[in-house]
């Protein structure tokens, strides 16, 4: 088993291949590199790949991995984030290192590496700075909205990014404390105080999570930013699968799908989401709320 198989399972990775069709030689765009999953399989059927990831961690990791691919000039991988999708292919493109664009993947949300980490806070399970930041750049944590945020904004948070019922007591709660809420657990306990021990499959807290890193991340409005621009650079045929894990982000791809259908710049492919089978949630938790859509230009 390679190392890759052994420490993480792209999601839905059958499926992504399916319906990728790589033609071996041709460019693909890996919108969101992670620990190089789809990546890695890609190259394996001989595509040539673009691969975007703005946490330096990522980027490290497939360097010292995928290094054979760099050497070869099989994989650009590069630390900047999807939203600079058009122009980076487009200095590529000008550079004559890159032709046409066959399909762009893109695989929403975090990697397995950034939930797992004990120190990025992203992860209800340990104890951490509230930090999230998926692009070490960026200059504003989830600590930081937590101190900055006013009550009602921090409720418009946790319910547009959460769907969290209880976002006004949290968001209370979070302005009445005497201490300023700097880690996971902290928050956590303030989470299980107003809604009591977990029930159902989800942990109290996955929503208030969920909603601070997307926020921290401006997740939302990277995909508004970069679905335009993935349209523009794809070849005519060219595909675009998208794979999301919230409403939020579903709803996006979904309404921007259809607009481009409706504007005859191609069909979607997908008439319902696709989702993972049995077989792949039985050993893969993350993929559980997967959602795939494939868009092909006309
Ligand atoms: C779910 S993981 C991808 C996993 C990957 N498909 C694999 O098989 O290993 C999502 C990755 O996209 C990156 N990412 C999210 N938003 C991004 C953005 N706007 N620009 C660049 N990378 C982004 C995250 O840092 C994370 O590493």
């Amino acid at each position: 088993m390679s190392l890759t198989k052994a420490l993480h399972q792209p999601v839905m990775l059958t499926t992504t291949l399916e319906w990728l069709a790589i033609k071996p030689g041709q460019w693909y765009v890996d919108a969101t590199f992670g620990r190089g999953g789809h990546t890695q399989a890609m190259l394996q059927q001989k595509a040539r790949v673009i691969a975007f990831d703005f946490d330096s961690e990522a980027i490290n990791y497939g360097k010292t991995h995928l290094q054979r691919f760099i050497q070869t000039g099989k994989l650009i991988l590069i630390r900047r984030n999807f939203d600079q999708l058009q122009e980076t292919v487009a200095n590529l493109e000008k550079k004559g290192i890159v032709s046409a664009i066959s399909a762009i993947l893109f695989d929403f949300g975090t990697s397995v590496d950034q939930l797992k980490s004990k120190e990025r806070g992203f992860s209800f399970a340990h104890e951490a700075p509230l930090d999230m930041r998926m692009d070490q750049k960026l200059a504003v944590t989830a600590a930081d909205l937590l101190r900055f945020l006013n009550e009602k904004q921090l409720r418009q948070l946790f319910w547009q990014y959460g769907g969290e019922k209880k976002a006004r007591a949290i968001a209370h709660a979070i302005k009445q404390t005497n201490q300023p809420i700097e880690t996971t657990q902290a928050l956590v306990q303030l989470v299980l105080n107003i809604k009591g021990k977990r029930h159902g499959k989800l942990h109290p807290a996955t929503k208030v999570f969920q909603a601070l890193r997307i926020a921290v991340n401006s997740e939302l409005d990277n995909i508004i930013t970069v679905l335009p621009q993935a349209i523009e650079i794809l070849a005519s045929k060219g595909r675009l699968i998208a794979i999301s894990f919230h409403e939020g982000e579903d709803r996006l791809i979904k309404q921007t799908f259809k607009s481009w259908q409706l504007e005859n710049l191609g069909k979607i492919l997908t008439k319902k989401p696709l989702t993972p089978n049995e077989q792949e949630l039985s050993f893969n938790q993350r993929a559980r709320s997967a959602k795939l859509r494939v868009f092909e230009k006309i």
